[in-house]
Formats: C-alpha cells, sequence, structure tokens
C-alpha cells in the first residue's frame, strides 16, 4: 500500500496520508515522499506519534542532520544527551529554564539559517503539544515569488547578492556576540545570490533570509531598500501563501531552498512544544535555466 498525496492549496503544501512514521519506511515510499515534497514544497503528515530517535530516523532519510544549534542560534538546546540533532522549540519554561528556543513571539518571515554560507536545506517540525489558538505556521512560495515579477527585475537581479543577516534571531533578537546593525552595508552574515537554482528540481527561485538589515552589495542604500522592499512584498502577499494550524501529532517538513516561513504568536499561558531536526544544505548558486531555442 502506497501513500496518497493531497495538496493543500494552489500556493504551496500536500497533505500525506498512509503512512506510519513510527516504522521504518522502505526506499520507496521514501523517494515518493521526497517526490511530493519537491513538487510541493511543504509536506505535512498528521496523527503521528512519534519519539525523538524515530523522527531523527525519518528526517535522515533525507540527508544528513545537523547538529542542535546549542543557545546561539534559537536559544534553544538539545532535548536529551542521545539526540544531538534535536531541536526544541517551545515557551515552557522548567526550573526557571527555557526548555527550547523562540518562546512565544511572533516569528517575521524567514529563511532558515541563511547567515550561513551553507544554510540548511530542509528542517523538519513535530509537534508535541500545542495551544488552543496562536501559534499557526505560515510558507510562500519562493518560486512563484520569482515567477510573477517582470522580465526586466527577474533578467536585473541575476546578477545580484543580498547580504543575510546574522545578528537577529527569527524573533527580533540580538543574538549573543553580535551588536545591533546601524549601517547596513556592514550587515554581518553571508552573502547568497537573489536567485536560487534548486539543487534538486533545478527550477529558479527568489532567495530571501530576513528583511532587517538586509543589504545588496553594489546598490545605494536607497536603491537596495526600494529593491527589497518590493521583493518581500510580492514574496509574501497573501496570495502567495499558506498557513497551518498545529494539532498534536502534526508533521511538517519544509524546503528552504524554496519556501520561507513565519510564525504567529500565542498566549504564554498555553503550552507549545516542539521538536526539530534541519537538514544539511549546500552553497547556493544561481545558474541561469538553458534557453531552449525556439522554432524561428
Ligand atoms: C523554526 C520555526 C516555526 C514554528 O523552527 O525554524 O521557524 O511554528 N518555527 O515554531
Ligand atoms: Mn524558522
Amino acid at each position: 500500500m502506497g501513500i496518497t498525496v493531497h495538496p493543500l492549496s494552489d500556493v504551496l503544501g500536500a497533505e500525506i496520508k498512509g503512512v506510519d512514521l513510527s516504522n521504518i519506511l522502505d526506499d520507496v515510499t521514501v523517494r515518493d515522499i521526497h517526490d511530493a515534497w519537491m513538487e510541493h514544497l511543504v509536506l505535512l503528515i498528521r496523527g503521528q506519534s512519534i519519539d525523538d530517535r524515530q523522527l531523527v530516523e525519518f528526517s535522515s532519510r533525507f540527508g544528513s542532520l545537523d547538529g542542535a544549534p546549542i543557545g546561539s542560534e534559537r536559544g534553544g538546546k538539545v532535548s536529551t544527551d542521545e539526540h544531538n540533532e534535536i531541536t526544541v522549540i517551545s515557551n515552557v519554561i522548567e526550573d526557571g529554564q527555557p526548555i527550547g528556543g523562540l518562546g512565544n513571539l511572533e516569528s517575521d518571515w524567514h529563511t532558515d539559517m541563511s547567515s550561513y554560507d551553507e544554510p540548511p536545506a530542509a528542517s523538519v517540525l513535530y509537534s508535541l503539544e500545542i495551544p488552543p489558538t496562536g501559534g499557526d505556521t505560515s510558507f510562500c512560495n519562493m518560486y512563484r515569488a520569482y515567477e510573477t515579477l517582470p522580465r526586466e527585475v527577474q533578467a536585473k537581479l541575476q546578477d545580484l547578492k543580498a547580504i543575510h543577516d546574522a545578528t537577529l534571531t527569527s524573533t527580533g533578537g540580538l543574538r549573543h556576540g553580535f551588536e545591533a546593525v546601524k549601517d547596513v552595508t556592514q550587515t554581518p552574515g553571508a552573502r547568497h545570490p537573489i536567485l536560487r537554482t534548486h539543487p534538486e528540481t533545478e527550477r529558479t527561485a527568489l532567495f530571501l533570509g530576513r528583511r532587517t538589515n538586509a543589504y545588496v552589495p553594489g546598490l545605494s542604500v536607497e536603491e537596495s531598500e526600494a529593491l527589497l522592499d518590493m521583493l518581500w512584498e510580492n514574496s509574501t502577499k497573501a496570495e502567495n501563501t499558506w498557513t497551518h494550524t498545529w494539532q498534536v501529532g502534526d508533521l511538517i517538513m519544509w524546503d528552504n531552498r524554496c519556501a520561507m516561513h513565519r510564525r504567529d504568536p500565542f498566549d504564554n499561558a498555553a503550552r507549545r512544544i516542539m521538536h526539530r531536526t534541519q537538514i544539511t544544505g549546500d552553497q547556493p548558486f544561481y545558474k541561469p535555466p538553458e534557453v531552449t531555442p525556439t522554432a524561428a
């Protein structure tokens, strides 16, 4: 019995049914999930009941896993000594210590850890406890963000890079060891091409990391701000997004190479606990698509 794939919107996202992640999946099932993922950018698998070992096992079928970025990146910590690949995303405080990162705050649109030279290819988030309201997670389609730009803008972007800020967390806090950016031309963080060729689908996506402190080297600050504002607005407009309301036992995997995400805030009196893994990526690049000669 194979899996079935159910698209969740016209923008991106598909639900995979017919899979129990507490089992070791066979290669055909993994391939089918992978193919659906490349087509739909974000996958949802509901009603799961898995432990950290099973989450690590499932995630690692799609690539090697990064270790949890203890403290530095998201203020999260590893959940157990055995599973360094698990990061906890939570607002819960135990014995005066946060058990995970991101708290209950809004997290603005971002690509995970894009300030790194080799940012993660993908992230997998599994829900253990969910507040009654709030904390929804939204995704936007960065292929479409590119495809819906005017031709002349697409052409201009081919040669541009952007600096991806390393100083702020996705909830806007200053990361340990960084100073607040005063001049965006000096923002610390990786420089990546604004157009990105997806290494597996070979499609072109727009690649934005975080709006705050971003800068396009070679342009004046004014030009850079105007261009980035336009690109961000086009990418995150409602018709290019899909929002997920979580239930306990949901697993979502998203592809950071062609989708950005954000999260709504929620009441801090409620508890939200997610366990997360991250699939290692490589250096973003842009290779112009080969032009197929058209008949004269
Ligand atoms: C993340 C993230 C969103 C959420 O884990 O990278 O942005 O819904 N999480 O908690
Ligand atoms: Mn994130």
